[in-house]
């Protein structure tokens, strides 16, 4: 078992004990109101805030989609942890089960991934869950050769794309040409093929099959802001079959099969997983974590950049004084301002904003001021956005600070920063649930805005979108 990670300083003496506050409501009634709220009338932020108002509690009983009526058998139920001292015991591995605990109590059908549970629906007491991830640390490793000469490659075609793209039509998106750099990056690394030579179609075609296959299984539990009723009738009502996504799943697994042979038998042979596991579970850490989880934060980072100038120039000078002539791996740790910014936009915008995990046994959950008794199989629920404005942790904790990270002080914030699934300070391993990518996000994050800031002497946009560049001298 792992250790459990640090806890906030105030965690010394166990608070007073408090009845969990809130309520599930009537049955049906009151998970479909929850549901509603959460969706359609506060959205997910206000819904958790209101309630923590109301209870004055961090911790506290509340439904959380999906709900009825087509969802039976999923509990809706939970205990939410909305503090770093109460969120801290979801990565306690004496405390905390994850096995399919992924979405909460929902799991999509394993039909999308081959038949199989993938790692990170397994808990760490299943023995395939080691196996798995050490395979996947093993991946990474290997890759770490290519990863930021294939990064600088691909980013540099990403951004030629970009200029075409604002040169014609006066702006350009960056979600379309960073899916394609992300797709090249992550199969040349991972699986060692470069498909835009092997499989153009599939280079074409990749990111459209991967984005609808990921949808399938998530959308019962996310807002997407189309019309309402019509988002709760259509998209949050019901499971999607897997059969949908499986042509365009079937040929990144055939692709992975013919191009990956000495990755799938690496895992065969020093992993001690059939092919099937081998194969699957590469295309879920690579389309499912590494693909979707570099499009949703990835474009965070430019969206803070277009938003102030000022900031813009002050990483700039240190991206262009710092890091080295070629952008590697180590030139992040020369970086420290940009490393905050990359740090202070996950602790604001961490990209997988919600996680779960069911109590292994009875025990005793403390937050910064009370604690509370929790029964063997209730489910946790944490939501990071809200955790990471702790207030009695972060100073001034909604606003925006690049620099809060910085020195003595920014180093001991990083025990409090769990965008990945456990501290920042702490490592992924085989005995823990945390995000095996970890440092792969963090690194690239900065190198992706070093990149940026010494190829453009200015960029210019709103949100994703951008609407000028002017390219260094
Ligand atoms: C911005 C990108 C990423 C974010 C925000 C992210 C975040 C997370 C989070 C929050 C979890 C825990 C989920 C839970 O149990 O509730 C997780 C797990 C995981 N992540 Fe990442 N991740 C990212 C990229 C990656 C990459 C590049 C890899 C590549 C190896 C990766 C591999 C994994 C794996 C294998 C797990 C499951 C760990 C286990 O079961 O022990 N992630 N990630």
């Amino acid at each position: 078992m792992a250790h459990s990670p640090p806890i906030p300083p105030s965690a010394a003496a166990v608070p007073p004990l408090r009845t969990i506050p809130g309520s599930y409501g009537w049955p049906v009634v009151g998970p479909i109101a929850d549901r509603l709220n959460y969706f359609w009338f506060r959205g997910p932020e206000k819904f958790f805030r209101k309630r923590m108002e109301k209870y004055k509690s961090p911790v506290f009983r509340t439904n959380v989609p999906p709900t009825f009526p087509f969802f039976a058998g999923v509990n809706p139920n939970v205990v939410m942890v909305l503090d770093c001292k109460s969120y801290a015991h979801l990565f306690d591995t004496e405390i905390a089960d994850k096995k399919d605990t992924l979405l909460g109590d929902f799991m999509p059908s394993v039909g999308f991934n081959g038949d199989l549970r993938m790692c990170a629906y397994q808990d760490v007491l299943e023995p395939k869950h080691a196996q798995i991830k050490k395979f996947i640390m093993a991946i990474l490793k290997r890759g770490t050769k290519v990863w930021t000469t294939e990064l600088k490659v691909n980013l540099d075609e990403m951004w030629t794309t970009l200029e075409t793209d604002i040169s014609s039509k006066g702006s350009a998106t960056l979600f379309s040409p960073l899916q394609h750099c992300l797709l090249k990056l992550l199969l040349k690394s991972y699986v060692g093929a470069d498909v835009s030579e092997t499989a153009p179609d599939l280079a074409k075609s990749g990111p459209t099959i991967i984005n609808t296959w990921f949808a399938l299984q998530v959308r019962p539990t996310i807002a997407i802001n189309v019309i309402q009723p019509l988002e709760e009738i259509f998209v949050h009502s019901f499971r999607y079959p897997s059969f949908l996504a499986r042509p365009g799943y079937n040929k990144l697994a055939n692709f992975i099969k013919t191009q990956g042979h000495d990755v799938v038998q690496l895992g065969v042979t020093e992993y001690g997983l059939t092919e099937e596991e081998a194969i699957h579970n590469l295309l879920f850490v690579l389309a499912f974590n590494s693909f979707e989880g570099f499009t949703l934060f990835i474009p965070k980072l430019l969206t803070r950049l277009l938003s102030d100038s000022t900031l813009q120039e002050k990483l700039r000078v240190e991206a262009r004084q710092n890091g080295g002539t070629e952008l590697t791996f180590t030139s992040f740790k020369q970086m420290p301002l940009i490393q905050s910014f990359v740090y202070e936009t996950l602790r604001l915008e961490p990209p997988v904003p919600t996680q779960f995990a069911r109590a292994r046994k009875d025990f005793t959950l403390s937050s910064s001021e009370a604690s509370y008794k929790v029964k063997k199989g209730e489910l946790l629920c944490g939501y990071q956005p809200l955790v990471m404005r702790d207030p009695t942790i972060f100073d001034d904790p909604e606003s925006f600070k690049p620099d809060r990270f910085l020195g003595e002080k920014g180093a001991e914030l990083l025990n409090y920063l769990y965008w990945s699934n456990g501290p920042e300070t702490g490592s992924a391993s085989h005995s823990n649930k945390q995000c095996a990518g970890k440092e792969y996000v963090t690194v690239t994050g900065s190198l992706f805005v070093a990149h940026l800031l010494r190829r453009y002497d200015s960029i210019s946009g709103e949100g994703s979108t951008i609407k000028a560049v002017e390219k260094a001298k």
